[in-house]
């Protein structure tokens, strides 16, 4: 049976990867945007629609193809009970115990080639597992997180809401009973080491990592 197209938000590169992810699952999709106009030309991956289509469309599928923590949860929080964004999983990601099932039980999830879980990790709804990722045991990742491409997240690290973890960057591991915690809205630069819990709405770069004054 042929399975669903997916709607994709956004236009740019991040979109044409989730879109990438869609067809790697044998899905169909197409764009929504403001302004179909102003798009690049995505006729080799499906047409681009205007966003006020999405009326005509609420018994499809959803996928937001947006990099950007905030603007992500704008359009979530803008359709929030009426679209549905199934959690989606490209076929090269591996999975431990049980947590395949947590994944796709949350709802805007994008999980890229490569990625790597292992288990017991509570995942929010909206976040993006990057290329080649990997994410510990017993990690929490908060709603509208993004872990960008190549990050490595050990075992037993908090990431609060809106987190950004840059490409390339590595967490160092927290404690049963005590999560290194990254405070919401934090963001990681690239290549960084987080060696101890970091404040929220702050930007921490370097070896060890440290808040950028
Ligand atoms: C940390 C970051 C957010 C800072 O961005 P910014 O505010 O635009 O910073 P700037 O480029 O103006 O650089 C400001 C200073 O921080 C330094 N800096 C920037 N990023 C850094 C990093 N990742 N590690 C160490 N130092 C960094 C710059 O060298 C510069 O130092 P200087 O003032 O001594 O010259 C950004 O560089 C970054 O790493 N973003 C993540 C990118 C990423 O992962 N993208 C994924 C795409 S899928």
């Amino acid at each position: 049976m042929t399975k669903p197209t997916i709607y994709i938000f956004g236009t740019s590169g991040f979109a044409r990867e989730v879109a990438d992810i869609a067809h790697a699952n044998d899905h169909a999709v197409a764009f929504l945007t403001n302004d179909p106009a102003q798009a690049e030309d995505l006729s080799d991956f499906g047409e681009v629609l205007p966003e006020s289509e999405v009326d005509s469309l609420s018994d499809a599928l959803f996928a937001i193809g947006i990099g950007d923590n905030g603007v992500r949860r704008k359009i979530a929080e803008r359709y929030a009970g009426t679209l549905q964004f199934p959690a989606l999983i490209h076929p090269s990601a591996s999975f431990g115990v049980g947590q395949r099932e947590r994944v796709e039980a949350m709802p805007g999830v994008i999980v890229c080639a490569g990625v790597r879980f292992t288990n017991r990790i509570a995942v929010g709804a909206f976040s993006i597992f990057n290329l080649n990722a990997t994410v510990g045991h017993d990690v929490i990742v908060g709603d509208y997180c993004n872990i960008a491409p190549g990050a490595n997240l050990s075992g037993y690290v908090h990431l609060h809401p809106g987190v950004w973890v840059g490409t390339g960057a590595a967490v160092n591991q927290g404690q049963p009973g005590a999560h290194l915690e990254i405070g919401a809205n934090t963001m990681i630069g690239s290549g960084s080491v987080v060696v101890k819990s970091c404040d929220p709405d702050s930007i921490y770069v370097g070896i060890p990592a440290k808040a950028r004054g």
